[in-house]
């Protein structure tokens, strides 16, 4: 395991990882360094770690559905759920942490909040939930504004699904676009075994867009097991800005199916009845 390599050392497990650099890049403001603000920095650098993996099979499902690669976009979104549920979980690991050691550093923060966390909102968008408001709020900041008007502009995971819907002929009844995509959802919720595919795709988005807001909800039961009803540090309200994002989905189509899904199917007015 050792030897003289000269100038050209191996590669090795640190300098691969590049370990040295990345256990430099968490920078306390409090002084003397409050015990809890390592773990602060760390549970959030996690999380943009944990982001940037999500958007990378993101970008590599809407590829995967463009190409009519079915099963590879469903293997993406499948592990997306997967970190997903990692991130629900690494909430209570700063839950740990008690609301009077929270305070002894929280105006350090000021004015930074998790609101203006570029790749939550990179997330948002290119899952189908783009909001132009939001992306005036990175005004300031070139490179996260940059990096989410790319987003806006491009085809979300929500787009990249029912364009395959309908390539695949399952959008061509209705009188709106809405309705067009919910009867398609209906026909594969009904027919789920001679629509496998397009059922597991629909249901790992289904668990994308669960587990998305299932972070939301443990997230503000965690600001208010901390801060109780106390103002945001990015100056909202706090967990009543925060309650209003709760309804927030990026499937709309999928969830709204399930109200009109209905065991007649086929006698009760299934579009594709017969076909
Ligand atoms: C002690 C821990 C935390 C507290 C007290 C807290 C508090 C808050 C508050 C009050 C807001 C509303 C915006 C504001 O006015 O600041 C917010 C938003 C947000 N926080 Fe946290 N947060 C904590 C931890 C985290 C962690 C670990 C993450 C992980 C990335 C995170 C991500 C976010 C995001 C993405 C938003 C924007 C949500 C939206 O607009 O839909 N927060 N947080």
């Amino acid at each position: 395991m050792s030897g003289d390599y000269g100038k050209n050392p191996p590669l090795s497990y640190n300098s691969y990882l590049r370990v040295q650099d990345l256990i430099n890049l968490q920078d306390c403001r409090s002084d003397p360094a409050h015990h809890d603000e390592l773990l602060f920095i760390t549970v959030h650098q996690a999380y943009e770690l944990w982001f940037k993996q999500v958007l990378h099979e993101l970008d590599a499902a809407i590829i995967f559905l463009t190409n009519d690669k079915v099963s590879s976009a469903t293997r993406a979104v499948h592990r997306i759920v997967e970190i997903e549920k990692l991130l629900v979980n690494q909430i209570h690991i700063l839950e740990t942490m008690t609301p009077i050691s929270f305070l002894a550093f929280r105006d350090e923060l000021n004015p930074a909040s998790g609101f203006q966390s570029m790749q939550f909102r990179e997330i948002e968008f290119s899952s189908g939930l783009k909001d132009e408001s939001i992306l005036g709020e990175f005004g300031s900041d070139p490179f996260a504004h940059d990096r989410l008007s790319r987003r806006f502009t491009s085809p979300t995971l929500a787009d990249a699904f029912f364009a395959l819907l309908e390539r695949r002929g399952l959008t061509v009844i209705g009188t709106n676009e809405r309705e067009k995509r919910g009867r398609a959802i209906l026909e594969i919720l009904t027919h789920f075994e001679t629509r496998y595919e397009e059922f597991q795709l629909a249901e790992a988005l289904m668990e994308h867009d669960e587990y998305f807001s299932l972070w939301r909800s443990h997230h503000i039961k965690m600001v208010e097991r901390m801060v109780g009803a106390k103002r945001g540090t990015g100056g909202s309200e706090g967990i009543g800005y925060l309650r209003t994002t709760l309804e927030k989905k990026f499937f709309p189509e999928l969830w709204e199916a399930r109200t009109y899904l209905d065991s007649d199917h086929g006698r009760s007015g299934c579009p594709f009845a017969g076909q």
